[in-house]
């Protein structure tokens, strides 16, 4: 139990040489999936300046949202108990309860507070009515949205590029709310291209990231600048959210199997197996290229 009472720094900065067959000698992986066991990956990355805001100001609690299977939930329930900070959960479906899944109940069993309500009514999830009405019953608690997608999370992001030697030709990420993949777009020299693979069957990953950028008030210069190093690398062919093709299954368990790292099939999976692909296609053997696990359970 005593690892999960903290987050190890130095587990936070390892990047390992990665062997996907012969021709590529230069790619690696920077293993984020080892930060911590239930706040892993980009988890603890999104998650870090919130918990730092909410310490800071003498906040009462942090409040998100999830659906019922959310890595991020969890990661925020484990974060508020090694943080001494309470936490509430949103949960996508009145349907359910504390005991719905082992997700949930561990959520319960750190001491968050668990809210579920309709499908429908979680749709407002986002309208500052909505979370004003919230915050009369969770008063003085810093609102993180669902999937830790805030300022704080992207610009939480940048150290896990900034920790390396981020002298790379390709970077390559999952993607979800884009948060992670922005950090690191912020934090990389104008000489790296990074390759994002989104989970969302049909997402825009270029129009997402724009205005993201431009939400957080950046200016349309450094935004086009920045968005030019973006390249997509559809998996809409792999299954779509929440899914998996059998080839993408067979690829996972092969890729565990000759590496030793678990990933799991809704981000990194799916990612790999895009990335590997560019470079047979583009013919990378000589780049220099670094794979970030955000880790993740399913
Ligand atoms: C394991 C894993 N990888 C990648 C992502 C995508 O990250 P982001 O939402 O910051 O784009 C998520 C979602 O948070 C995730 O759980």
């Amino acid at each position: 139990m005593s690892e999960l009472n903290n987050i190890p720094s130095e587990k936070c900065s390892i990047v390992e040489r990665l062997s996907i067959n012969d021709q590529v000698s230069n790619l690696f992986i920077k293993r984020d999936d080892l930060i911590h066991p239930l706040i892993s990956g980009n988890k603890w990355r999104k998650l870090k300046l919130n918990v730092l805001h909410v310490q800071q100001n003498n906040l009462n609690g942090i409040l998100t949202f999830g659906g019922a299977y959310s890595n991020h939930l969890l990661a925020v329930a484990m974060a508020g108990k090694i943080y001494a900070i309470p936490t509430a959960g949103i949960v996508r479906g009145d349907e359910l309860n504390a005991q719905s899944n082992l997700m949930l109940s561990l959520c319960d069993s750190l001491g968050m507070k668990l809210k579920f309500v309709s499908r429908e009514e979680y749709q407002y999830k986002e309208e500052s009515e909505y979370k004003q009405e919230l915050l009369t019953e969770f008063v003085n608690y810093w609102i993180v949205p669902e999937g830790g997608g805030n300022y704080q999370g992207v610009i939480g992001c940048m150290d896990i590029l900034l920790e390396t030697s981020n002298d790379f030709d390709f970077v390559c990420v999952s993607q979800g709310t884009t948060a992670t993949s922005l950090g690191i777009l912020l934090a990389i020299p104008a000489t790296t291209k990074l390759l994002v693979c989104p989970a969302l069957k049909g997402f825009d990953s270029i129009s997402e990231m724009t205005k993201k950028l431009a939400r957080f008030g950046f200016d349309k210069e450094y935004i086009d600048e920045k968005m030019s190093q973006v390249i997509v690398l559809n998996s809409d062919d792999l299954g779509g959210y929440g899914k998996a093709t059998e080839e993408l299954k067979l690829f996972s368990n092969q890729f565990t199997r000759n590496t030793n790292i678990p990933i799991d099939l809704t981000y990194n999976a799916k990612s790999l197996y895009k990335l590997e692909e560019y470079i047979q296609t583009k013919k990378l053997y000589e780049s220099k290229i670094l794979y970030v696990h955000t880790g993740g359970f399913s």
